[in-house]
């Protein structure tokens, strides 16, 4: 990987401390937020914590570089049509900072400890750097390309699942109730009764980061947006699983509907999630 220039911090030590600033900010908030909102359906929230997490990341990382280029879910529109239009106008830039400064604010809204802040780097349209802080467990997941995933500072790798029926998968319900869930719910149906068992925990930042350190055998949703993916995505890759679309494209930042698995289960439940 490109380090930046000499006398400024590594990529990685601002993508930690960024998290892990966040991330304890976002802790003393649990239960003591101010303003609640609905974006574009009553599943789909955001509170001053999500902005003010946001901005602190945003400010930080700027300050560090310059030069580089910031995609943030709280400076996009709600809705799938704007954060595909937001990732085309910054999707070439030579250094991309992807950041989801709070994923599971209804876990968040809710007391429910599981959710995270996600930074991702990506370099020319590829993932570089990967970073998912869990501040409820203390938990920070890193993954540089090309340099292994590490959570605690210990390597991690995918679970040895051979078969979904020895596997435990997770999903997320999606916060588009009009043709996401029912498609969503069609392919629990045919999933369920397949594996070993199936959980739903809110943050799909932190179940990437869970397959990654062999905790889930394998996770899918739709409908998500490249910040709940892109630093989880390279967690994946550098524990040694699987990731991309689950039409079985390989993994790129505008993928939406994602499957992640161990590798080894990845064409069973690929073959499973074919509409
Ligand atoms: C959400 C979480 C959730 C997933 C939703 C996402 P947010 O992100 O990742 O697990 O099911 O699809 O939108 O809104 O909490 O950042
Ligand atoms: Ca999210
Ligand atoms: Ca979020």
């Amino acid at each position: 990987m490109n380090e930046p220039v000499v006398g400024s911090k590594s990529f990685a030590a601002v993508a930690i401390n960024c998290a892990s600033k966040a991330g304890e900010w976002i802790k003393t908030k649990l239960g003591n937020y101010q303003r609640l909102d609905e974006k574009m359906s009553p599943h789909d929230l955001v509170t001053e914590v999500d902005k003010g997490s946001e901005k602190l990341i945003r400010s930080l990382i700027m300050m560090n570089f310059p030069s580089h280029s910031f995609l943030g879910e709280e400076g996009v529109e709600p809705g799938p049509e704007a954060s595909a239009r937001a990732l085309e106008s910054v999707r070439d830039a030579e250094y991309l900072w992807i950041v989801d400064p709070v994923d599971g604010t209804t876990n968040f809204v809710h007391g429910f400890p599981f959710f995270v802040v996600s930074i991702a780097l990506a370099h020319k349209g590829e993932i570089i750097l990967g970073v998912v802080y869990d501040p409820s467990a203390d938990e920070l997941f890193i993954a540089e390309k090309g340099k292994g995933a590490y959570v605690h500072g210990k390597r991690m790798s995918v679970s040895g699942e051979e078969t979904l029926r020895s596997s435990l998968v997770a999903t997320g319900f999606p916060a588009e109730h009009r043709t996401a869930l029912p498609r969503n719910l069609e392919q629990l149906r045919r999933i369920a009764p397949k594996v070993r068992n199936i959980r739903s925990s809110g943050s799909a930042a932190l179940h990437l980061a869970y397959v990654a350190a062999g905790r889930l055998s394998g996770f899918w949703e739709i409908g998500l947006n490249s910040w709940d993916i892109a630093a989880g995505a390279l967690l994946v890759q550098e524990s040694g699983g699987a990731v991309g679309d689950i039409d079985g494209t390989p993994y790129h930042l505008g993928v939406r509907d994602v499957a992640a698995t161990n590798g080894q289960i990845h064409g069973e439940l690929l073959a499973e999630l074919a509409d």
